[in-house]
């Protein structure tokens, strides 16, 4: 019994050495120390030993199961301590990679445009002005010298939502709404909003649009300011070599009356497509504020003098960055979006 159980320990020693992952570990552990195992077997002929032999014996197959049990354990170990290097190992992070750009908003670039308009004036002494985009027939028109029935009224085809309230078609109203608030006192103000025509829409025309609208009142205020005024403003939007002119144009509400060109932004005036070889684009109306519009506002015409002008910010931008069509700002589309957020 004693050379059996000897022949075991050599035989589970030589067996576990080849071991190399831990589900085989257990099953020599099942196979030599378990209920039914090796051992086990050969211990249970120890009923049959003679008193002075049992406990012989007895020592023997503890010495054995002693032997396996600290490989087994030694294994188990082993495959342990590997089992988390590995885990740590896959669980390390490092550093100093660098992270994952995730997708990020970006402003508008109608907003953008609005914004630069905006700074520009601000940096001009201007306060900014705002007024409701559902505006009575009074401020939009009657105030601004357009009384009921007057043909200028065709200019803008509106959204009326009563007879005598509709969606204001120009940010204009904000004029008179500026001055009555500001009660005789001097003004400089640029109101910048939505507006609503009934235009049917295409690639110059939308049904809704931005507007941003200046007003300067106060004494001595002259057409040589605005001229001044406007050059400033479209050599910082444009660039130094921005140049403009003036033509007479009508507006009920400013008289002289007069629309903007700019130097063509594509050609720098030489002629070319984009401005029909003329050298110049289209950006603006502007004038000398009607002296019936400054008494409905609550001035008086012979003390102060004032300037004003309006612009569409969707026309600023598509000359700005050479866009051809006026629905790319209101589709959303990601390509022509995101093209805008780096710049
Ligand atoms: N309100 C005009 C329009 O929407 C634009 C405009 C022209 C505004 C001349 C002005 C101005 O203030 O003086 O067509």
């Amino acid at each position: 019994m004693k050379e059996r159980l000897e022949a075991l320990r050599v035989e589970a020693l030589q067996e576990l050495q080849q071991v190399d992952n831990p589900q085989q570990l257990n099953d020599l552990r099942v196979k030599y120390l378990g209920k039914k195992g090796a051992l086990t077997e050969i211990l249970r002929g120890m009923g049959g030993l003679s008193a002075e032999e049992r406990p012989v014996i007895g020592q023997v197959g503890n010495e054995v199961r002693a032997a396996i049990e600290g490989v087994i354990d030694e294994k188990q170990n082993a495959f342990l301590a590997a089992e988390t290097e590995n885990r740590l190992r896959a669980e390390t992070i490092d550093v100093t990679l660098p992270g994952k750009a995730l997708p990020t908003g970006a402003v508008h670039p109608l907003n953008k445009v609005a914004q630069e308009i905006e700074d520009v004036f601000v940096g001009l002494g201007y306060s900014i002005a705002e007024g409701p985009e559902v505006e009575t027939d009074y401020f939009n028109f009657e105030a601004l010298n357009l009384p009921k029935n007057h043909p200028a009224r065709d200019m803008q085809d509106s959204f009326y939502i009563t007879e005598d309230i509709l969606m204001r078609t120009h940010t204009s109203p904000v004029q008179v709404r500026t001055m009555q608030q500001m009660n005789g006192k001097p003004i400089k103000v640029i109101c910048p909003g939505k507006v609503y025509r009934r235009d049917d829409d295409d690639a110059t025309h939308s049904f809704m649009f931005n507007q941003i609208e200046g007003l300067v009142v106060g004494p001595n205020i002259r057409m040589s300011d605005l001229k001044g005024t406007l050059l400033q403003f479209v050599q910082q939007m444009f660039g130094e070599q921005a140049q403009i002119r003036l033509r007479p144009s009508f507006f009920p509400f400013t008289e002289p009356s007069a629309e903007v060109d700019v130097t063509c932004v594509q050609c720098g005036g030489h002629g070319c497509r984009m401005c029909k070889q003329t050298g110049w684009l289209e950006i603006l109306g502007c004038g000398m504020v009607h002296p019936r519009v400054l008494e409905m506002g609550g001035y008086d015409p012979k003390e102060v003098s004032g300037f004003a002008f309006g612009m569409g910010v969707e026309r600023i931008a598509l000359l700005k960055y050479g866009i051809d069509d006026i629905r790319h700002f209101y589709t959303n589309d990601q390509r022509f979006l995101s093209q805008f957020a780096r710049m």
